[in-house]
């Protein structure tokens, strides 16, 4: 996003950006010299974007026959929240893997975790004692991430955050100012025919914390995977 980069500058030299979901704004900045490509598959602050499935397919071709290393952040998209484990090999991405994806949030229910997936093809080509981490493995949020993993399952919150997904779309559908729904599981974007800043301001004065965006029109609603769909009526009723 405009705003980071400029944040962060001096920019890390060699970077370039292309537009998320066009093949051809890739395919144009992309050579035989380009190591990787990185992307959040879908884009929760530029304002919960979508991209085609067909786009990571064709991303996935194109770094197979460049030779480059495809990335996904899964930062926000990862660990059930989509409904889905990852977007990585879902429909949602026309079954494409990538080579490697990144983890966190989410990943160990408030406690501090990072995590970053790799495939065979990435793993061989690091050996033992290549890098190092104080903090990787530590034993408090290792519990975590697998307490997370057995909630998530034992509860069967992925096939929630599909359900509330529904329950959200059917409730919205008539409710006045809501132009569209964007997003999958528990990451959706309510698209409102004007500024959404009211609305934000208004939930929170009712005690429900949403997330604004970079798209002005665009409220982002990321509920822990257990919301029921009694507390999705709450934040309805309350909207209307
Ligand atoms: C999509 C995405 N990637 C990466 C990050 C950075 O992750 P962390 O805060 O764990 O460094 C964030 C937000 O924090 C994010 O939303």
């Amino acid at each position: 996003m405009g705003k980071y980069r400029e944040i962060g500058k001096p920019n890390v030299p060699g970077h370039v950006s292309a537009v998320f979901g066009d093949i051809e704004s890739v395919r144009a900045v992309a050579d035989e010299d380009t190591a990787a490509i990185m992307l959040e598959p879908i884009q929760s602050m530029a304002g919960v974007t979508e991209a085609d499935p067909r786009f990571f397919r064709e991303l996935r071709d194109l770094c197979d026959k460049l030779g480059i290393m495809l990335i996904f952040d899964e930062v926000q998209t990862g660990i059930g929240r989509t409904g889905n484990w990852f977007f990585s090999g879902s429909e949602l991405a026309d079954g494409v893997e990538p080579d490697v994806i990144t983890l966190a949030k989410s990943l160990g229910s408030g406690v501090p975790v990072g995590a970053c997936l790799v495939n065979d093809r990435v793993s061989s080509n690091i050996k033992l004692n290549d890098l190092g981490t104080t903090f990787g493995g530590g034993m408090l949020a290792m519990a975590a991430v697998l307490a997370t993993l057995e909630a998530i399952e034992a509860d069967d919150m992925i096939a929630n955050a599909k359900r509330v997904e529904q329950h959200l779309r059917d409730s919205l559908a008539n409710v006045r100012n809501v132009v569209g729904i964007r997003g999958k599981g528990c990451l959706l974007g309510i698209e409102f025919d004007g500024p959404c800043k009211p609305f934000h301001a208004k939930l929170l004065e009712n005690k429900i914390i949403t997330g604004t965006s970079s798209d002005p029109n665009v409220l982002r609603l990321l509920p822990p995977l257990c919301v029921s769909e009694d507390e999705i009526d709450v934040l309805v009723r309350t909207l209307e």
